[in-house]
C-alpha cells in the first residue's frame, strides 16, 4: 500500500508557456487545503540538484494566475540526464522530505521524470505544459491556446501590410517537432498554405499554387510555416519563392518567442488549474508516474513512459480544407 504523502514538491522545466504560473498556483494551494507542505523548486530539475528548494505559502502564489512565464523559473538541465545527478536531486528532496513530485513541462522533462521516478521511490506526476501541443494523452497542453492566439493576433497584423503592398508574406511560427501552432494559426488566419513537419513539403506544388492564384490575380498570399518543417524553415522557402517567381513581392516573418510569452488566455488558466488541482488529488490517492491530460472534457492519466513516445497525431483532412478555403 502506498504511503501517504505530507510534503510535495512543484516545479517547471523546458520551454515555458503560458499558464504555468496558474498550474503553481493551483498545485500550492490545492496542496496547503488538504494539509500538505509544498516546496517550490526553481529552475526545474537544476533547483533540484542544486536544492534551491523553498516552502510555497498561499501568498507566495499570490497575483500569479494571469501572469506570463513562470515564477518558479526554468531551465534545460544536462547534469539530470546522468545517474549523479539525478541521485543528488533525490538526497535534496529526501533532505526536505519531499514524499511527491509534480513537474510541469513537455516531453523532455517527463523523460527525465520518467527516469527518476524508475530510480527512486518518489513519485512524479506530469502535467503537460508546452506551447507545442505535442504531446498523447491530452486534448490540451497548457500554452497552446495563448501561443497560437498570439500567433493569430500577429498574422492579422502581417495580413493588413501584406494586402497594402500586394505581396507574400512567408511567416514562421514555433513548433520543433509540431505543426499545431502552425496548422491551426494558419487555417484561422486564411493562410493559402500551411508547411508542418507532420506532413512532406512538396515544394513543386507550392509554387504552382502561387502561380496560378497569380495568373487569378490573387494578391494577397500568407504562407505559414512550421519552424521544424522538414523543407526548412520560412527563410529556405522563401529562397526558392524568391528564385522561381522572381515578380512576387516575397517577405519573410519570424514570430519566434513572442509565442512564448504574454497573459494566459482563459482556456490556458482553466486548464492550468484543473491540471494542478488534479496533481495534488493524484499524489494523495497514491498515483504515480503519469501524466495528467484531458480527453473529452474529462482528466486522463497517460503513464509517462507512453506520454513521452506516442505523439499527438494531426488530421489530415484539415490540409485539404486548407486548400479548399484559400481558394
Ligand atoms: O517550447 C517549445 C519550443 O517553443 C519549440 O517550438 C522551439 O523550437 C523551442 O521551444 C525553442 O526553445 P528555446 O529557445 O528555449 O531553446
Amino acid at each position: 500500500m502506498d504511503k501517504k504523502v505530507t510534503k510535495i514538491g512543484v516545479l517547471t522545466s523546458g520551454g515555458d508557456s503560458p499558464g504555468m504560473n496558474a498550474a503553481i498556483r493551483a498545485v500550492v494551494r490545492t496542496g496547503l487545503y488538504n494539509n500538505l507542505e509544498v516546496f517550490g523548486i526553481t529552475r526545474g530539475y537544476m533547483g533540484m540538484i542544486d536544492d534551491d528548494i523553498v516552502p510555497m505559502h498561499s501568498r507566495s502564489v499570490a497575483n500569479i494566475i494571469q501572469r506570463g512565464g513562470t515564477i518558479l523559473k526554468s531551465a534545460r538541465c544536462k547534469e539530470f540526464y546522468e545517474f549523479e545527478g539525478r541521485k543528488k536531486a533525490y538526497e535534496n528532496l529526501r533532505k526536505h522530505g519531499i514524499e511527491g513530485l509534480v513537474v510541469i513541462g513537455g516531453d523532455g522533462s517527463f523523460r527525465g521524470a520518467q527516469k527518476f521516478a524508475t530510480e527512486f521511490d518518489i513519485p512524479c506526476i506530469g502535467l503537460p505544459g508546452t506551447i507545442d501541443k505535442d504531446m498523447a494523452g491530452t486534448d490540451f497542453t497548457i500554452g497552446f491556446d495563448t501561443a497560437v492566439n498570439t500567433a493569430v493576433e500577429a498574422i492579422d497584423k502581417i495580413r493588413d501590410t501584406a494586402d497594402a503592398h500586394d505581396r507574400l508574406f512567408i511567416i514562421e511560427v514555433m513548433g520543433r517537432d509540431s505543426g499545431y501552432i502552425a496548422l491551426h494559426s494558419g487555417i484561422a488566419t486564411g493562410a493559402e498554405n500551411i508547411l508542418i513537419p507532420e506532413a512532406k513539403t512538396n515544394i513543386e506544388d507550392l509554387i504552382a499554387s502561387l502561380e496560378d492564384k497569380q495568373r487569378r490575380k490573387k494578391l494577397v498570399n500568407l504562407i505559414v510555416v512550421a519552424e521544424g518543417d522538414e523543407f526548412g524553415g520560412a527563410e529556405e522557402v522563401a529562397k526558392v519563392v524568391r528564385q522561381r517567381l522572381p515578380d512576387m513581392d516575397t517577405r519573410v516573418c519570424i514570430l519566434g518567442h513572442i509565442q512564448r510569452g504574454g497573459s494566459p488566455s482563459c482556456i490556458d488558466r482553466l486548464v492550468a488549474s484543473r491540471l494542478g488541482y488534479a496533481a495534488v488529488e493524484a499524489l494523495m490517492e497514491g498515483r504515480h508516474n503519469v501524466m495528467i491530460g484531458i480527453i473529452n472534457n474529462k482528466l486522463h492519466y497517460t503513464p509517462l513512459d507512453l506520454a513521452v513516445k506516442a505523439k499527438q497525431k494531426i488530421d489530415k483532412e484539415w490540409l485539404k480544407i486548407v486548400k479548399i478555403l484559400a481558394s
